[in-house]
């Protein structure tokens, strides 16, 4: 960092010029911002010019700084609130004339929430690691660190495993896929004119693809949540392994599915072999990914296969369940104690904590009704209450492939309306009884993928919704409203724009 050198006729007109900087313009918006006379004036970057110091009575992830006409300092408990304020300043600097510019100012901030994320479906799409890699960098501009990434479905199975070679060759591949712009969700005869008959992949992560995304997330804070789906929504491991479906004769295609929607074929849960399959896929996932969180799937799993199936009835048997519901939460237990002994806590879709399931599993509440396969709704007040940490993520707040309002919007989605502004009226503590509240862990923008297909359209759909969403998770209640947010959302749409993200309109 080269600092003001007093008396440099450069620096002193750049001052001059400097003027009043705008009101500073940060996402999301900090717990206490306090604005002072002056600014603070330096050759390259502020960051550099910053002195930093330890404070452990920081919250973690929280930070000060304080900027006057002199320095700049920041103090944080814990690396990660370094970084946010690192994050913050550059949100203030601006630069030109030769010089960089920060107004004075005072900032106290630390997160609402520990869990701020950033959800991706790669499976009915594929994006591939560079893109992911800008999510990160958008990510920890905007204060998200967990990537919830869902990696397996009827429609794609995207990694490569060790010992597993035709899960990529048969999985990772379609055929054909549902024409743009069309809806087929039956698979029926009627629904092949509405495919396209593209191929589609292959397109994976191997192993050393997965270890370099790890590291660019450590690098910028922020958790991998891998999802490996499971009873249901197997579909393209099936297609590679049609041994561990109840009706192996439903897969000679040895395709994944290529329509959307939700596949009856699910794994056979009367077979060790496909149970061991899972655990085989699940072990290696617990070996890449160092977050402690493991997320397992669990959602729409029709039970129709395991209700004439002799093996999953032979196993209802040996266990003593009532009947198929049973299954699922006996397959829930076993893999949530299987994640416990490898130092892994289980999340998975609200439908996963159906019936006697360990404390210890989080739940990610998504649904508001009864939807999907049909399943009793167990709500995220509801599981919190019971005492499951909960992360809340509902479709009518936080799915971003439902449309967001506005006119002549050139890309299509999955159905529902998601408005920016409903986004940033979200409370994830919503209906959460006070005593509860404390096991809401935060949220996540959800990113689902079926009806999205480059990330030109994924860039739309996610910002600046997801602005909205960082700001809800930041500062939950103590969010500044609307109004604010647009003012300074308007500033980041351009920053965005300008730095190639395909950002949507505020309105
Ligand atoms: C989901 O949207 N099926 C979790
Ligand atoms: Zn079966």
């Amino acid at each position: 960092m080269k600092k003001l050198i007093a008396g440099s006729l450069m620096l002193a007109v750049a001052i001059a010029a400097a003027g009043v900087c705008a009101a500073p313009a940060v996402m999301p918006a900090p717990r206490r911002l306090v604005e002072k006379e002056g600014v603070f004036v330096c050759k390259g970057a502020a960051v550099a010019a910053a002195r930093y110091e330890t404070d452990s009575s920081i919250p973690r992830e929280g930070y000060r700084i304080s900027v006057t006409e002199k320095g700049i300092a920041i103090a944080s408990s814990d690396a990660a609130g370094r970084f946010y304020a690192v994050e913050t300043l550059k949100q203030l600097e601006s630069s030109g004339r030769g010089v960089t510019r920060v107004p004075c100012v005072e900032i106290e901030d630390s997160p609402r929430y520990r869990w701020r994320g950033f959800h991706l479906d790669e499976c009915r799409h594929f994006f591939g690691k560079e893109v992911v890699k800008e999510i990160f960098d958008l990510m920890a501009r905007y204060k998200l660190n967990r990537f919830h990434w869902h990696l397996t479905e009827d429609q794609g199975w995207r990694i490569d495993v060790p010992g597993y070679p035709e899960l990529v060759k048969y999985g990772a591949v379609r055929p054909a896929s549902v024409k743009h712009g069309k809806r087929a969700v039956k698979g029926s005869k009627a629904d092949a004119d509405k495919l396209n008959g593209v191929k589609y992949g292959p397109y994976f992560y191997t192993e050393a693809d997965l270890r370099e995304i790890v590291e660019y997330a450590r690098e910028r804070h922020i958790q991998i949540v891998p999802e490996i789906e499971l009873p249901g929504h197997v579909y393209a491991a099936l297609a590679a392994y049609p041994q561990y479906a109840c009706c192996p004769e439903n897969l000679t295609e040895r395709t994944p599915r290529l329509v959307w929607g939700i596949e009856k074929d699910v794994l056979c849960l009367g077979n060790d072999e496909a149970i061991k399959f899972m655990e085989n896929v699940l072990d290696y996932v617990c070996r890449i990914f160092p977050g402690d969180v493991i997320h397992i799937g669990g959602d729409e799993c029709p039970q129709v296969r395991w209700q004439t199936c002799p093996k999953c009835q032979a196993r209802i048997k040996a266990e003593g369940l009532k009947d198929h519901h049973d299954l699922q939460p006996w397959i829930t237990r076993h893999f949530v104690k299987f994640l416990e002994a490898r130092g892994k806590r289980a999340l998975g879709w609200d439908e996963y904590l159906l019936g006697d399931i360990p404390k210890s599993a989080i739940g990610m509440s998504w649904r508001e009704s009864r939807s999907g396969a049909g399943h009793e709704l167990v709500s995220g007040a509801a599981a919190a209450t019971r005492g499951h940490d909960v992360v809340m993520t509902p479709c009518s707040y936080c799915y971003l492939d439902y449309g967001q309002g506005l006119k002549d919007d050139p890309f299509f989605y999955i159905g529902g309306r998601v408005t920016l502004e409903r986004c940033y009226s979200f409370d994830p503590c919503a209906g959460v009884p006070e005593d509860a509240k404390s096991r809401i862990l935060g949220g996540q923008g959800n990113n689902w993928t079926e009806y999205t297909w480059n990330e030109f359209d994924l860039a739309w759909k996610a910002w600046p919704r997801m602005l909205a969403l960082s700001e809800v998770f930041w500062l939950g209640e103590a969010k500044p409203g609307f109004a604010d947010f647009l003012r300074r959302a308007e500033v980041h749409r351009s920053w965005l724009v300008r730095h190639g993200v395909n950002c949507a309109p505020l309105k």
